[in-house]
């Protein structure tokens, strides 16, 4: 069911861009509820209420080749201002009579000096400078200007960079104002909400909470939900905001891979079972995980066989309970908008993401996502209003298949205690340095490389410890942390005096792409 609000919304229809969610965060960022829909769904939005503005996204097709994805020309007489980023600077364009051209040899992707050619709404307090940094991307440029349109801003190799028809308040930029890398690129989308579309400030995540605990009470009714609660912020919310609606009805599994943190389980079972007082079942799985990871290296299999295990856990234990009806997942909002395709096709798989969408199919239960309209900061407030622990809450996102995929080559419990101590000593430290929260995500990881050492008088041929810390939006783009010198020092010489079995420290300084934030 589409999210039902009588606020003040803005839709952006998408046309598969790596960015269009960001969007939608900045949106709500300013307090402005913003949804994300696709083509397909674009009948929907007749039944919508209040929305005062749409936006479309960029994306990989060309309107220069001869099927492009498009819309009609009825969306843009409903009065509703419309902006176009990247791909829909150029649809809007083609639909209104301009032309739009290859660059080819002048592609455009990177920064770009943006140049100030008229007044606009659009614009107001974004050129705070002369000359402006935008991000682009797009190999089409409008060569053209649209009937009724008129040209706000130029690059050097884009002369129609930013367009506007004012009479119709339909708006175009080449550039993505979305991403941090385009100077002041808020204020754009700021402009176009506020002083464009004249949308109101009612967007409160807290105050979806109470939204929510309703829908989930008369969703579930009398019945019981089940659910697996890793100690993640995810889980944690679900498991938190299910309870204060249903209370004993929900049943949740706590499976003990071995694979977690050093502590990390024990902590989790005693916040929940013992503060929150959740209906709290614990597995104890790590001698079964240890034995079938025995002697597997291959990164696939490896998370093949932890994901597969948790679901045959996870299945046996919901067995053990009577009268289940509903499974609760933590799926979020950039998980919706992933799994479904704009233009048919599909991007090639890098991993395979351990998670538990197997289980709703195999377990015929009914699938409740409290949190499928969030972003994780959001999840991050709402987990706020729910009393959830800051060090739960502020957590950084940890991957289904744990230390399994932080040690490169096969797994042994030795291995795991290694990496335990080395990671415990570095997120401490983070924490001491008041680094933590400053990084998207960090962690150790082990590489079974041995290499000579030399400590004290004697030689040593141990392990290497790799230090992995990045910033991010979302993980789908990440840049690698630059610690100062005295922090890395500091960590090193810790870890090696403190942990048996690492003599050599690596602090890995490869982005993602062309690297990825997990090691397999
Ligand atoms: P990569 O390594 O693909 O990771 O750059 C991007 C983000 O996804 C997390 N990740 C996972 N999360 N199950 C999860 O729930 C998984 O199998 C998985 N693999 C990677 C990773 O920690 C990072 O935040």
């Amino acid at each position: 069911m589409p999210y039902q609000n009588s606020k003040d919304r803005i839709v952006i229809i998408d046309f598969g861009s790596q960015v269009t969610k960001l969007i939608a965060r900045r949106i709500r960022e300013f307090g402005v509820f913003s949804e994300i829909i696709t083509l397909k769904d674009l009948h929907k939005i007749k039944h919508y209420k209040n929305i005062k503005g749409i936006i479309l996204s960029g994306g990989p097709s060309t309107v220069t080749k001869k099927n492009y994805p498009s819309l009609s020309k009825e969306i843009f007489l409903k009065k509703i201002p419309i902006l176009g980023i990247c791909y829909g600077l150029q649809l809007i364009s083609k639909i209104f009579g301009g032309s739009i051209k290859s660059l080819k040899k002048k592609r455009e992707f990177g920064r770009a000096i943006l140049y100030k050619k008229r007044r606009s709404l659009l614009t107001n307090n974004f050129f705070s400078k002369k000359n402006i940094s935008v991000w682009m991307s797009h190999q089409d440029a409008v060569s053209k200007l649209p009937i009724g349109f008129h040209t706000v801003a130029s690059t050097k190799d884009s002369k129609l960079t930013i367009i506007e028809n004012t009479k119709d308040k339909i708006y175009g930029v080449q550039f993505h104002p979305e991403v941090t890398h385009t100077e002041n690129g808020k204020k754009i989308i700021k402009n176009f909400i506020f002083s464009i579309c004249k949308a109101k400030k009612s967007w409160r995540i807290k105050s979806e909470l109470k939204r929510l605990i309703n829908e989930i009470k008369e969703t579930v009714k009398k019945d019981k939900v089940i659910c697996a609660l890793s100690g993640g912020v995810d889980s944690s919310v679900v498991a938190l905001l299910i309870n204060r609606a249903i209370k004993k009805n929900l049943v949740c599994i706590m499976v003990d891979t071995g694979l977690l943190r050093k502590d990390e389980f024990k902590h989790s079972f005693y916040t929940f079972k013992k503060k929150y007082k959740l209906n709290v079942k614990v597995v104890n799985a790590k001698n079964l995980y240890f034995k079938k990871l025995k002697n597997v290296s291959d990164p696939e299999k490896k998370r093949k066989i932890i994901g597969n295990l948790f679901i045959k856990i996870f299945e046996k234990e919901a067995k053990k309970i009577k009268g289940i009806k509903y499974l609760a997942q933590g799926t979020l909002y950039p998980d919706i908008i992933e799994s479904r395709s704009v233009t048919g096709s599909h991007s090639s798989k890098i991993k395979s993401h351990h998670n538990v969408g197997g289980l709703p199919k195999k377990m015929k239960l009914k699938l409740i996502e409290p949190l499928k309209e969030f972003f994780k900061d959001e999840v991050r407030v709402l987990g706020k209003s729910l009393s959830l622990l800051n060090k739960i809450k502020d957590k950084h996102p940890f991957p289904g298949p744990g230390l399994g995929i932080r040690i490169i080559g096969s797994v042994t419990p030795k291995k795991i205690k290694i990496l335990q101590e080395a990671d415990f000593i570095y997120i401490n430290e983070l924490v001491k340095y008041k680094l933590y929260n400053k990084i998207w995500q960090a962690y150790a990881g082990l590489l079974p490389i041995k290499t000579v050492g030399v400590m004290g008088d004697s030689r040593t041929y141990e392990y290497t410890c790799l230090l992995r810390a990045v910033v991010s939006e979302d993980g789908m783009t990440a840049d690698y942390f630059n610690f100062p010198k005295d922090f890395l020092d500091k960590i090193s010489n810790k870890i090696v005096n403190g942990v048996p079995g690492i003599n050599r420290v690596v602090y890995d300084i490869t982005s993602k792409p062309p690297s990825t934030i997990e090691l397999e």
